[in-house]
């Protein structure tokens, strides 16, 4: 019906790949009449798109379907349905569960699903049931989505990879995502420049081992990431690229020479050590050693001297005893980390390291944590501090709170506050850095 524009809500947990999904299942709904709304109470689908790598951020889920259901409920009064979808890991991890403990639900759609997002909700409508579909279907969905409409904006994330095969203990990535898949380079290519095309300045190619990627190339072979990193900044408009996650293991030679050579990789790699001793490593089954990503770094810092790190740790994994709690601190002071995410080991139904019995307690795991924050933070205030007085080059990507303000992101991915006009949004300017603080830099557009 004319006039009477469809509405979908989306909210995302966890992480960059849930952005990225999130924007491509609003875009299969447009097709439908669908436009976004920040607004739950105007949503007729409701689309909650979900992670399940900590308990914490698994359990938000429920506490938000609470508030959708009364939501869904006076909606009805008014006579107005809510289709409510929970999308992602949780979705793919729990299934049918999430239909028994929150009723309110109508579609349940995992990540390698969400493709048939609008006939799997068209199919929960029309026969007012429950629908549940959690398979890893033979199909890509890449091949079957719309073609990318984008954030419109001057930074896009764009997923090259998805999946993981290297079960360390911790980690339900391997089951919510499956097995490793490279999307082909021609595809990549392709919405890169449609990316371009509406305004995108700079991506950033997401994987869960997103060095692993080894998609087919237009000539029949596999491309590495080095390979793809290459021929994505051939593309005319893209200024800047970024990758992440990364696994140490995956960090090979033309990667370190790309990070040499390709002036468009900027110069900023973000590599989870996730422990420092070699006991817990191999427990959770990293298959490498504190030494071995030593050494990744150094070939790291020796092809790319000005190259900033930013890391995963992990404090309290099973068994982990005070003396390796101090190589993890030792790790951290020797890399010098310009950010980092830091986390208590929290466990998950169906991994190794869940039923492992020396389960560290919760009390020792927020002291570690504590310690191992207030460490990451000085590096990160003095890597910022170093930065005052020097001139940067920052992409200008959105607005700031007050008045005039601009915020962008330096090659080291610091917000940069400045003030500015706003038709400098999607332009790269040369800033002179004043101020720093743990989590901001401010500057001024120099000439
Ligand atoms: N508990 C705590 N942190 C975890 N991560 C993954 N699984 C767990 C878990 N069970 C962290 C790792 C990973 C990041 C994305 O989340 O550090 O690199
Ligand atoms: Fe999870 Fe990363 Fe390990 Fe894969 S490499 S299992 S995604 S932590």
């Amino acid at each position: 019906m004319p006039g009477t524009k469809k509405k979908v809500f989306v909210k995302t947990f966890g992480c960059q790949m849930n952005v990225y999904d999130s924007e491509r299942m609003a875009e299969t709904l447009a097709p439908y009449g669908y436009a976004e709304t920040t607004t739950l109470e105007e949503a007729d689908v409701v689309i909650l798109n979900t992670c399940h790598i900590r308990e914490k951020a698994a359990e938000k889920v429920y506490s938000d379907l609470g508030r959708i259901r009364q939501v869904k409920d006076r909606r009805q009064v008014l006579g107005k349905d809510t289709l409510v979808t929970v999308a992602g890991c949780v979705a793919q991890a729990e299934g049918k569960e999430i239909t028994r403990r929150a009723p309110v639900v109508d579609l349940v759609v995992g990540p390698q699903s969400y493709h048939n997002l609008p006939d799997l909700l068209f199919r929960a409508k029309s026969e007012s049931r429950q629908v549940v579909e959690t398979t890893f279907p033979e199909e890509d969905k890449f091949d079957k989505l719309p073609a990318r409409i984008g954030p419109r904006a001057a930074t896009a994330f764009l997923t090259v990879q998805e999946g993981c095969d290297n079960f360390c203990t911790f980690c339900v990535v391997p089951y919510t995502r499956g097995v490793e898949f490279s999307r082909p380079v021609a595809s990549l290519i392709d919405e890169a420049k449609r990316l371009v095309d509406g305004g995108v300045r700079e991506l950033t190619l997401l994987g869960q081992n997103v060095n692993a990627y080894h998609g087919e190339g237009p000539d029949g072979n596999a491309w590495s990431l080095a390979k793809l990193i290459d021929s994505l900044a051939e593309i005319e408009g893209i200024e800047r690229l970024r990758y992440t996650t990364s696994h140490p293991n995956d960090m090979t030679d033309d990667l370190m020479a790309v990070h040499a050579n390709q002036m468009k990789l900027m110069p900023y790699l973000h590599l989870p050590f996730q422990a420092g001793s070699d006991r817990i490593l191999a427990a959770m089954n990293r298959k490498h050693t504190a030494d071995d990503y030593r050494r990744v770094i150094e070939r790291l810092r020796s092809a790319r001297p000005d190259i900033a790190l930013s890391t995963d740790v992990i404090v309290g994994f099973p068994g982990e005893t005070d003396d390796e709690f101090e190589a993890t601190l030792e790790m951290t002071r020797e890399m010098k980390f310009a950010q980092a995410f830091s986390f208590k080991y929290s466990p998950r139904p169906g991994t190794p390291a869940a039923k492992m019995d020396d389960q560290v307690s919760e009390e020792v795991k927020s002291e570690r944590l504590q310690r191992l924050q207030s460490l990451l933070a000085q590096f990160q205030t003095s890597f910022n501090t170093n930065c005052v007085g020097r001139k940067m080059l920052v992409l200008f990507d959105r607005q700031g709170k007050a008045p005039g303000a601009l915020v962008g992101r330096s090659p080291y991915l610091q917000p940069v506050h400045v003030e500015g006009d706003l038709s400098l949004l999607g332009s790269i300017k040369s800033v002179e850095i004043s101020s720093a603080s743990t989590n901001v830099l401010h500057g001024v557009i120099s000439l």
